[in-house]
């Protein structure tokens, strides 16, 4: 049964300062707080329709083979929206983390980047990157920043072919070898945290129980309690902005 925390206790801290292998998982929420609207839970989730359709099928595998066009104005619609987001405390306080232990993995759902502008290094994008732009002819994947695009599509920086947004579509499958390197993490993993996901979408959401299953304790940041809340030592409810830091206080 899970222990429910508002703050981060001196116990807690304790187990935090004696991990060694360390690895997180990070939905819509951790970005929440960055004005970046999540899907599911808490946090304002309007995003759910556009021009009439819905998120599913405007991010699917089947419009980017039939309509391409559409598909780019959708990103780029969300590309403005985010242009305008940076990195909150959450996302700093996981960048400072990273250097605190032998080996630590950031395993993110998020495709806003931010984490990375936050200055986290070892990620792994399990859904990809808005920013960035994959090739249809060659397969090269290249950064794109401009926003709105001059040009829908981009053309590829290498070949010149058309190329489409370099993220996950509902439908598909993640990136080779990403979700791999995200298993073995969490299998390695002496204290595996799930933070701002509702921990419904697979395969991200078996992460947090092969880490569990392999031995890890498993500490979950959300302010409501999810589907995986029951497995988790402890749940944490708050924000990600405001909890995430508190690891980080002076100790007595
Ligand atoms: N701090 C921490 N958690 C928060 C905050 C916050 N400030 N605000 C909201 N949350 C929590 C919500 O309570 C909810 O449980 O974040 C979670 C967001 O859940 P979803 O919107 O379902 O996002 P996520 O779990 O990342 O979705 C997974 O689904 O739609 C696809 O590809 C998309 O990557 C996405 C995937």
């Amino acid at each position: 049964m899970s222990i429910l925390l508002t703050e981060v206790s001196d116990e807690l801290l304790g187990i935090f300062d004696g991990a060694a292998r360390v690895a997180v998982l990070t939905g819509a929420g951790v970005s929440a707080e960055s004005g970046v609207p999540t899907f599911r839970g808490g946090g304002g989730s309007e995003i759910w329709t556009w021009r009439g359709r819905p998120v599913t099928e405007l991010s699917s595998a089947e419009l980017i083979a039939t309509d391409p066009k559409l598909v780019w104005e959708w990103f780029d619609y969300r590309r403005a929206l985010l242009k305008e987001c940076v990195p909150n405390e959450g996302h700093n306080a996981l960048a400072k983390w990273e250097r605190r232990f032998e080996r630590f993995t950031l395993i993110t759902q998020n495709i806003d980047g931010l984490h990375r502008e936050a200055g986290s290094m070892n990620i792994l994008e399990l859904h990809g990157n808005i920013w960035r732009a994959r090739c249809l002819r060659c397969a090269s994947s290249f950064e794109v920043r401009e926003c709105p695009l001059e040009d829908i599509p981009p053309r590829c920086f290498v070949c010149g072919g058309a190329s489409r947004p370099d993220v996950v579509l509902f439908g598909e499958f993640l990136p080779e070898g990403v979700f791999d390197r995200a298993e073995e993490a969490a299998a390695a993993a002496d204290l595996f945290f799930v933070i701002g996901t509702s921990a419904v979408v697979y395969p991200a959401a078996s992460l947090p129980i092969a880490a569990k299953q392999a031995g890890a304790r498993l500490i979950e940041i959300n302010p409501e309690q999810t589907d995986i809340s029951l497995m988790c030592d402890v749940t944490l409810l708050g924000n990600a902005g405001e909890i995430l830091p508190q690891f980080l206080k002076e100790r007595g």
